[in-house]
């Protein structure tokens, strides 16, 4: 039972509960990887497809609404700054992995790499722009995570459809 006001779910979490699904799968691809059967192949493009849309989806609420919410909350804003070039940079890597023609040792090193970037990425979200977020005046974390969730669902969505 949460006993601070802080444990109240707000946008921040929601932000987060995404982070670790992702987290999640790049372990489960990192587990598929090390198994050379033959099966893994067809599997670990799913996954990939999988961590790829996940992340589309999270970096598009986040440069929707999250960040620049952010940027009329904080008198500092480098963190936000920094953060939309790393989500250039993620972007770049999804690409390659979503247009690679084989999943073959670099497709595995493209995975690997956009794990450990977003990595980093999550612990400065989640350590510093979470943090400040939550301390900034005027911004209603709480009613956030409803539009974050109704944004998400509607990209969702248009993501299943646009697959055959
Ligand atoms: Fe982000
Ligand atoms: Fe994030």
């Amino acid at each position: 039972m949460p006993t601070t006001k802080r444990a109240q779910p707000d946008a921040c979490s929601l932000l987060d509960a995404d982070h670790r699904l992702v987290k999640k799968l790049f372990k489960a691809y990192e587990e598929l990887a090390k198994s050379k059967a033959a099966i893994a192949s067809q599997k670990k493009r799913d996954l990939a497809n999988e961590i790829c849309a996940e992340l589309s989806v999270h970096a598009r609420i986040e440069e929707e609404i999250f960040y620049p919410a952010l940027r009329e909350a904080l008198r500092e804003t480098d963190l936000v700054d920094e953060a939309e070039v790393e989500h250039a940079t993620a972007k770049d890597l999804i690409a390659q992995i979503q247009e690679a023609a084989e999943v073959d040792d670099m497709f595995d090193a493209k995975v690997t790499v956009l794990g450990e970037y977003i990595d980093h990425h999550v612990k400065e979200e989640r350590n510093e722009m979470f943090v400040k977020a939550r301390a900034a005046h005027g911004l209603d974390l709480v009613a956030m995570r409803e539009e974050l969730a109704a944004r998400k669902e509607e990209l969702m969505a248009e993501l299943s459809g646009a697959i055959p």
